[in-house]
């Protein structure tokens, strides 16, 4: 197996090191997340589900960007109508007709939508929405499952919350996905205080549903699942429902999870696959809770930059005609398909499973007998694929790029890298000797408040 030339990519991280703080704008795009001396640094260049890096290996990948290429890198019809826009201008003085262009599009395809505003990143999109339920509710406190950005009232509650006011980790409380009786501690506990619970509406598993409990999307049952109780709960305690469809929006369902599920929250947000890798976000939602917008603080400089909404107007009208969420499906199943095939085949299901839906699946890697660090696992599968041409980071962002040819390849790449896994741990030997770079890190951990409410009522 060759190992990849990675000279140009280094001597770039010495120098942005002098000088970038990480080396990386984003912690899932830099060191932590990419093994230090088997991954690249600095890509230059990406074309479909392709990219090459500056010294010119090129990889399918199946990070696309942290996920928001859904149809691929310089997509043609996202770079013809961002194009036009920037001949046109890309900032005004006052409002362009693009943003009531996109906001229709989202009215047309998001069933809770009856209005939009936006943002640039998806962070935007959740603080501004816990913002206007707490204003709306005039209550402080909030609940939230799943990771919603870098801004204080979610960060507050990490262990990377250096600089963040302590007050607000005593307002934000998390909750574990699919356990409702811990969410109905919470509003217990803080009883007509909660503005709102602002959640992922799936993380890697779906809603408990049925009898059963079932998490499986073939199962599902649109009476009686956790989003339902989730619901009903917020309304019974007068508290606002938000979806966070920073990744679920236009690659679950063109109209997102809410649409998939038929459950309608009272605002959403939107980021991500929205607009193909050009910045722009969105919060949707009801009339009567979006008129609060108005006095609602939410106004900055890039708010209605047309390059983001032109982009995501072709996107979103390409992701329709071209039934973009149809090809994510079929070409993530065969992926997940073969991977867990794999996994049988090398007789790894103790260690590996690939889960979640088959548009966005994420590899779950298990601590097994002496193996017990993940991360490890993980980054000796990362190594063998890169060696293999295969940008990885452990989750599948499928695109309307990938292609089966794409798809065959890299399950060429995932078998290479079990075989490699399977004799170290047949042989007892260690994973790490076995790493020719240094181990991915996690960027945090999260200060699992549910735990504390669970301690608290033990007391
Ligand atoms: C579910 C979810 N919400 C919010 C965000 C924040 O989006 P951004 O990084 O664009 O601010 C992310 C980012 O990964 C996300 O996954």
């Amino acid at each position: 197996m060759k190992r990849i030339n990675l000279r140009n990519s280094n001597k770039l991280y010495k120098k942005a090191l002098k000088i970038i703080p990480y080396g990386a704008q984003t912690y899932s795009k830099g060191v932590k997340a990419f093994s230090d001396g088997v991954s690249p640094k600095f890509l230059a260049k990406g074309l479909g589900c392709e990219v090459w890096d500056v010294d010119g290996n090129k990889y399918i990948d199946f990070v696309m960007g942290n996920q928001p290429l859904i149809l691929g890198y310089a997509d043609p019809d996202v770079n013809k109508a961002v194009n036009k826009q920037l001949a046109l201008g890309s900032t005004f003085s006052v409002a362009n007709k693009l943003e009531i262009d996109v906001a229709e599009l989202l009215v047309k395809h998001i069933p809770g939508a009856e209005g939009a505003r936006f943002g640039k990143n998806g962070a935007d999109a959740t603080t501004i929405a816990v913002r206007l339920a707490r204003a709306i509710t005039k209550r402080d406190h909030l609940a939230f499952c799943g990771y919603h950005g870098w801004h204080d009232w979610f960060v507050g509650t990490t262990d990377l919350n250096g600089g963040v006011p302590k007050f607000n980790e005593e307002l934000a409380h998390s909750f574990p996905y699919n356990d409702i009786e811990n969410l109905e501690k919470i509003f217990k506990k803080y009883k007509n205080k909660i503005s709102c619970v602002i959640m992922e509406p799936i993380t890697v598993s779906g809603p408990k549903s049925g009898i059963n409990g079932s998490t499986q999307w073939s199962d599902f049952d649109k009476k009686k699942n956790f989003l339902v109780d989730v619901k009903s709960l917020c309304k019974k305690n007068g508290a606002l429902l938000v979806f966070d469809e920073v990744v679920t929006g236009f690659r679950y369902d063109i109209g997102g999870a809410q649409k998939m599920f038929g459950i309608t929250p009272d605002l959403g947000c939107f980021a991500k696959a929205m607009s193909n890798g050009i910045p722009v976000s969105a919060i949707t939602g009801k009339k009567e809770y979006m008129k609060y917008l108005e006095t609602t603080f939410f106004s900055f400089t890039y708010g209605g930059d047309c390059i983001g909404l032109a982009a995501a107007k072709a996107t979103i009208n390409k992701i329709e005609k071209k039934n973009v969420i149809d090809h994510l499906y079929k070409a993530g199943s065969k992926l997940k398909k073969g991977m867990n095939e794999l996994i049988k085949i090398y007789d790894l299901e103790e260690m590996l499973e690939c889960s979640g839906y088959p548009c966005r699946s994420v590899m779950t890697i298990k601590k097994f007998g002496k193996y017990k660090k993940p991360l490890i696992t993980k980054s000796l599968i990362q190594q063998e694929l890169m060696f293999r041409e295969v940008l990885w980071s452990q989750y599948h962002s499928i695109s309307y790029s990938h292609k089966n040819s794409h798809i065959d390849k890299s399950l060429n790449a995932f078998e290479a890298a079990f075989k490699k896994l399977k004799k170290i741990v047949k042989n007892n030997n260690s994973i790490e000797n076995n790493l020719l770079g240094k181990p991915c890190e996690t960027v945090f951990t999260r200060v699992a408040d549910f735990q504390s409410v669970a301690t608290s009522q033990r007391k």
